[in-house]
């Protein structure tokens, strides 16, 4: 199908406007320099500037899963990360944009002093309740929104990283800007690299580009965390999901789904412990382009990327797509 039609269909969906507007799809001269004479073109997509609470990809997901029919009448949202979570800081960028209060769920002791995305929880108002493990995250939002009924009020529960069958259709628009930014070529594959962890974001670009009809789009998605398979597993349902709001219920769904690689081969020690090749990645993109990602999530997407180049495994006719997903603020955490 066509842009317009995408739109139309995603007009079903009303979101709360929080993108800045369409973000810039920029080459990378430099760096495909840097990276040598075989290096296939490069483009960076710069989803950073999305603009709204420090930017990155929460906004997007976000618009959705703060649909205005999902905040009516709702005093409080309610939401889980790390102590430094970028979806934790937008979500209370977008409570305050809304004019409701914020708690956050937050696994794990937030630094004192504050720094980083912590430091802007407290700057947005938030208010932060502490549990010690991931398992106790979902109990505690349940009992602080029965908390806020008690008190009059109504709180709305934002999922670990708005990765929802809704909040993914954020990224079937970002599908939609890249298609119309970067139109097919006759045999010219475009690899596009993003970081990826709750799943949101890549099943809103696999549900995106199945509809656009991009055959030439292979998704390789670099996770931060999760292991590789249960990453595909999750982001399939997802786009599957996201599929069915877009009303696309009769359709083999699985079988219209881009290709997709995910690698788990950049975690190293673990999720926001840096690695050898996500720091030479971070100055890379620092040093050739001007470009800051962060150590938590992009770098370990552009480590990914830095090591498929090199290893050659795509045509120099090809075309390389990174997608910043931002994370600014964890540089200084
Ligand atoms: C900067 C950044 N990039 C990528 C991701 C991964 O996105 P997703 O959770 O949609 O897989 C996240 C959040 O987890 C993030 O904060």
């Amino acid at each position: 199908m066509t842009s317009d039609e995408l739109f139309a269909l995603l007009e079903a969906h009303p979101r709360t406007h929080l993108v800045l507007g369409r973000t810039p799809l920029v080459t990378a001269p430099r760096m495909r320099g840097a990276l040598g004479p075989e290096t296939p073109e490069l483009y960076l997509k710069l989803d950073e500037e999305t603009g709204f609470g420090l930017g990155g990809n929460k906004v997007r997901k976000l618009e959705h899963e703060l649909g205005p029919t999902r905040v009516d009448g709702i005093t409080h949202l309610i939401t889980t990360g790390g102590p430094q979570s970028n979806h934790c800081r937008v979500t209370a960028a977008a409570a305050a944009r809304l004019g409701l209060g914020c708690l956050l769920v937050i696994n794990g002791d937030v630094p004192d002093p504050p720094t980083g995305n912590a430091l802007l929880y407290e700057i947005l108002g938030a208010k932060i309740r502490t549990v010690m493990s991931r398992a106790e995250r979902n109990p505690a939002m349940e009992d602080e929104a029965k908390r806020i009924a008690k008190a009059g009020g109504q709180a709305l529960i934002v999922p670990l990283g708005a990765s929802t069958s809704l909040g993914a259709l954020g990224y079937v628009r970002a599908a939609i800007e890249i298609h119309e930014q970067l139109p097919m070529t006759r045999d010219r594959d475009v690899n596009l690299f993003l970081a990826s962890s709750s799943g949101g974001t890549l099943a809103g670009l696999m549900a995106g580009f199945a509809l656009l009809d991009r055959p030439d789009i292979h998704l390789v998605a670099v996770s931060a965390d999760v292991p590789a398979d249960d990453l595909l597993d999750t982001a399939s349902d997802l786009a599957v999901g996201a599929l069915a709001r877009l009303g696309q219920h009769e359709r083999e769904l699985e079988t219209i789904l881009p290709r997709v690689d995910v690698a788990d081969d950049q975690v190293g020690k673990g999720y926001g412990i840096p690695t050898e090749a996500s720091g030479e990645a971070l100055d890379l993109f620092a040093r050739s382009e001007g470009i800051l990602v962060d150590p938590v999530y992009t770098a370990k997407a552009a480590a990914g990327m830095v090591a498929a180049v090199r290893e050659g495994r795509f045509p120099a006719g090809d075309r390389i797509v990174f997608l910043h997903t931002g994370g600014h603020p964890a540089l200084f955490a």
